[in-house]
């Protein structure tokens, strides 16, 4: 097959239901992850540091409206001990994320990456939501390596929707914070959720697009999953579309836009997500890293607050610890012939394209 798809070929693709065709894709995608970004897998321990969020984000558990959930935000020594554990289990970077939590400080949170910095050599990620320019940069010149920010939707008027704010210009606003981060020097991270209602085949294939425009260094896609405490969950802010556009929230979907992301960037660091996990507990996580992706992000979240991180109902890893998470993923790892990578397993660039 060939891989220099136009958009109209990824809508094709992203349409596509024979078996034979899509065997077709998954192993183009796998050959493309091997040849590009090779065998090693790299684990990135999750950090889940606060549920606390000002936005009201139509889809998320941790919405500022969910008045149900009990909020936490972890200490400094917690995070540190977290940071330390990611070492002892040879993860190459931990990745900080929060709701969007002011309460989290712009000081507190880089004294917090110097730290991590100091004491070990993992590369920091930062996941805060859509934090003024001048705190990004302040983690960024604390030692914070890459950040992620996804744009969700690159439909701006399903974007608007799911994303209520005073903006009449939120996905341009989302966007811009994508082009301060590049500017910045990290390195950065963005994609989108599947099956979205009111998310079109069509939209969803300029999702695809859009990730090639950007050039991005990392690229997570999972399934939506409805969440009942939740407007979009209740179907009340859904944009109308024809049902037979409509994507499905499946598995299969989201293995399809995980091997087209692989062919449309090549270079990307891609995992395999928790959501995938979620809808296939026994083997989703497996197929998504022979399907394209080359990352996964174990929980090291400490037990008491997995639960409260709930951006969407039933999240894989909830109970488990953060040794159950690191041995589960090693097994997983090895189980299907490939090895753990080792280092902090940046972004490699063949040939450096100009940024946006
Ligand atoms: N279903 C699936 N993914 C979700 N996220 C938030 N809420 C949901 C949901 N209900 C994803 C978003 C966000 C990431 C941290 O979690 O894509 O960027
Ligand atoms: Fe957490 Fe498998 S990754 S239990």
């Amino acid at each position: 097959m060939d891989v220099e798809l136009t958009k109209q070929e990824i809508e094709q693709w992203v349409r596509e239901t024979n078996e034979a065709a899509l065997e077709e894709l998954w192993r183009t995608a796998d050959e493309m992850r091997r040849r590009t970004v090779g065998e090693a897998v790299h684990l990135r321990g999750l950090i889940e540091i606060s549920n606390h969020c000002v936005r009201q984000c139509g889809y998320c558990g941790l919405r500022a409206a969910n008045k149900g959930l009990e909020r936490y935000r972890m200490s400094e020594a917690e995070i540190l001990e977290c940071a330390h554990q990611a070492v002892c289990y040879g993860y190459g970077t931990v990745v900080m994320q929060a709701g969007e939590d002011y309460g989290i400080t712009r000081d507190w949170l880089a004294d917090v990456v110097r730290r991590i910095k100091a004491e070990t050599s993992l590369a920091v990620t930062l996941s805060m939501g859509e934090r003024p320019r001048e705190e990004l940069e302040t983690w960024r010149e604390a030692g914070a390596d890459r950040y992620l920010l996804r744009f969700e939707t690159s439909d701006p008027e399903l974007y608007n929707l799911i994303h209520p704010t005073p903006s009449a210009r939120a996905y341009q606003d989302r966007m811009a914070i994508l082009r301060d981060l590049r500017e910045l020097g990290y390195e950065v991270g963005s994609g989108v959720m599947v099956g979205i209602p009111g998310q079109s085949y069509a939209s969803l294939a300029n999702d695809i697009d859009t990730f090639r425009d950007w050039d991005l260094d990392m690229i997570g896609v999972g399934p939506y999953i409805s969440h009942p405490d939740t407007p979009l969950g209740r179907d009340e802010c859904r944009k109308v579309i024809a049902p037979e556009e409509q994507t499905p929230n499946t598995e299969l979907m989201t293995y399809k836009v995980v091997a087209l992301t692989r062919l449309i960037c090549p270079e990307a660091n891609i995992p395999s997500t928790t959501a995938l996990a979620t809808l296939n507990l026994k083997e989703g996580r497996e197929l998504g890293l022979q399907r394209g992706a080359n990352v996964v992000m174990p929980n090291l979240t400490p037990v008491k607050y997995r639960a409260l991180y709930e951006i969407y109902p039933s999240k894989a890893c909830i109970f488990e610890s953060s040794d159950d998470c690191s041995h589960c993923l090693a097994g997983r790892i090895r189980a299907i012939g490939r090895e753990i990578g080792t280092g902090p397993g940046g972004r490699l660039r063949s040939n450096k394209k100009s940024s946006q």
